[in-house]
């Protein structure tokens, strides 16, 4: 039997984003800032995280595979839909779910780089430090988790539980998903 259990509530997760939000205000004051979110794990992110910040925001989207069934990164890192604009000259904050072996932010946060922003921030709602392959550097994180596999506010296990308002931990019989 499969069941998840409650790592960070819904009111933590809530509140550590308004808490982001208003760091992003102050550190942005008078700009006009671009969210690129990460389809699909950081949508949900991004748009609570939008609401939270006090300037003009503009978004878009991306998407890039690197994960398959499991629960593995692949290492295999693919473009599927790129940013409907161009980004030279923007202030631009990537909004992802999780950093975790590092593998995707590192190659995708060097593209983006070479499209010339004006500048370039790393936002993760959560970070799995002691996964971490690849060094990239996070301006901004919501948590950090120990090595579970995690799921809700968007992160999914073969594509579930992504609404869930609450970030936790798959149990199945009774293994925790790692
Ligand atoms: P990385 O390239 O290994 O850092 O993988 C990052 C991506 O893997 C994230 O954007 C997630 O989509 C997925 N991922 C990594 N860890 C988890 C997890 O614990 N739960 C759900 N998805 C995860
Ligand atoms: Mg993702």
């Amino acid at each position: 039997m499969e069941r998840i259990e409650v790592m960070i509530s819904e009111e933590e997760v809530d509140k550590r984003i308004r808490e982001i939000g208003e760091q992003i205000t102050k550190d942005y004051a008078g700009k006009e800032i671009l969210l690129i979110c990460i389809l699909r794990g950081g949508s949900f992110f991004m748009c609570e995280l939008a609401k939270r910040i006090n300037l003009d925001v503009k978004i878009d989207f991306m998407s890039c595979s690197s994960y398959g069934k499991g629960t593995e990164s692949s290492g295999h890192i693919k473009i599927i839909k790129d940013l409907e604009e161009g980004i030279e000259g923007k202030n631009v904050i990537v909004v992802e779910d999780i950093i975790d072996s590092g593998r995707t932010l590192s190659h995708l946060m060097d593209l983006l780089k070479s499209r010339q922003p004006e500048s370039l921030a790393l936002c993760t709602l959560l970070d799995k430090p002691e996964r971490r392959v690849v060094e990239v550097p996070v301006d901004y994180i919501g948590f950090q988790v120990p090595d579970y596999f995690v799921v809700g506010y968007g992160l999914d296990y073969d594509q579930r539980y992504r609404n869930l308002p609450y970030i936790g931990r798959v149990h199945i019989d009774d293994e925790v998903l790692k």
